[in-house]
């Protein structure tokens, strides 16, 4: 898979109280293939939403670039859309209008009847047919996340990126956006960089899981792919071989490894190509492909660090 978005060595630093400088994380490498969604796991405080900030063009990396689709970001674009996990919604517009104008601005010569049609389109997907006409102090926090998402789809962005996004919502509304989200990204073959703290959201979602380790000076520890079936289910997952070695190797790395992972660090650890893991698949079935793509390959359920 092409790199169609490409961190390259990013890292991001503040000025420590008693002079010289912290770094939240360092050296930070990433390729992220178009159409793949990818999901980033780790602890509170080691930089998540401020990768994510950089990559949406709203935060600046104190040092290395991001190259979308070929170019380097500076400030945000409408190429890259973001859902937070507070809804920011205009609140004088109805749920139609949020996402007509969203629309607009990314298609300004288009005639209001196709910036309808295209909003009405996402407002379908996400299942608010029907409330068009609402204002946000009418919708329950889960539609008003679903108007985020559609928001957010409906200008076809070449990346999504989404913050935490369904942490606020009840554990039913959770799950029936996670399948609404999944649903739309596998269609449109969306590119996805997420966060979130729940593993088997991530495990549901993602093609690869990115396993941060503690801050300061923050890295990727691991590449987690994901080893099960595209056609999975919210239902079945758990069901299939891979899934609790997968579960298991994420729940060992936020217990233990995330915090030990600097002082541990592997000598041939290399920052540009974070240990590729395939957690539940036996070692001699791991692509070679894979392997030359991501970096060495480590034993799953058997880190070496
Ligand atoms: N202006 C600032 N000055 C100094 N440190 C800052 C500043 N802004 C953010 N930080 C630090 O950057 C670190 C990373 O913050 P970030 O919000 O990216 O973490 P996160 O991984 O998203 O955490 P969470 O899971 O809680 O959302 C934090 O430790 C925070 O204290
Ligand atoms: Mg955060």
């Amino acid at each position: 898979m092409g790199k169609f978005i490409s961190i390259e060595g990013i890292a991001k630093r503040y000025p420590a109280p008693g002079g010289g400088q912290t770094a939240v994380f360092e050296d930070l490498w990433l390729g992220i293939g178009q159409g793949e969604f990818v999901c980033v796991i780790g602890h509170s405080g080691c930089g998540k939403t401020t990768v994510l900030n950089i990559l949406a063009g709203l935060d600046e990396p104190s040092a290395g670039t991001v190259i979308v689709d070929g170019r380097q970001i500076s400030g945000p674009s409408l190429d890259r859309a973001v859902i937070f996990q507070g809804h920011a919604l205009l609140p004088w517009r109805s749920v139609m209008g949020n996402i007509a104008y969203a629309v607009t601005s990314r298609w300004r010569a288009w005639p209001r009847a196709k910036v309808a049609a295209q909003a009405q389109r996402f407002i379908d997907l996400v299942n608010l047919t029907g409330s068009e006409h609402k204002k946000p102090a009418e919708l329950s926090g889960g539609m008003k996340q679903r108007v985020g998402i559609a928001r957010a789809l409906a200008i076809e962005p070449k990346i999504l990126l989404m913050d935490e996004p369904f942490s606020a919502l009840d554990a039913l509304t959770r799950g029936t956006l996670q399948d609404e989200v999944r649903g739309i990204c596998t269609a449109t073959d969306q590119t996805v960089f997420m966060i979130t703290h729940d593993v088997d959201e991530a495990i549901y979602l993602a093609d690869r899981i990115l396993l941060m380790s503690n801050g300061p000076g923050a890295r990727i520890a691991e590449c987690v792919v994901n080893a099960l079936p595209r056609d999975r289910t919210r239902a079945d997952m758990h069901r299939h071989p891979a899934y609790y070695p997968l579960r298991n190797h994420i729940m060992d790395f936020l217990i233990s490894r995330s915090k030990s992972f600097a002082a541990d660090m592997a000598a041939d650890y290399d920052p540009r190509h974070p240990p590729v893991v395939k957690p539940g698949i036996p070692e001699p079935q791991l692509a070679p492909a894979l392997v030359a793509e991501g970096g060495p390959a480590r034993r799953s359920g058997a880190p070496s660090f």
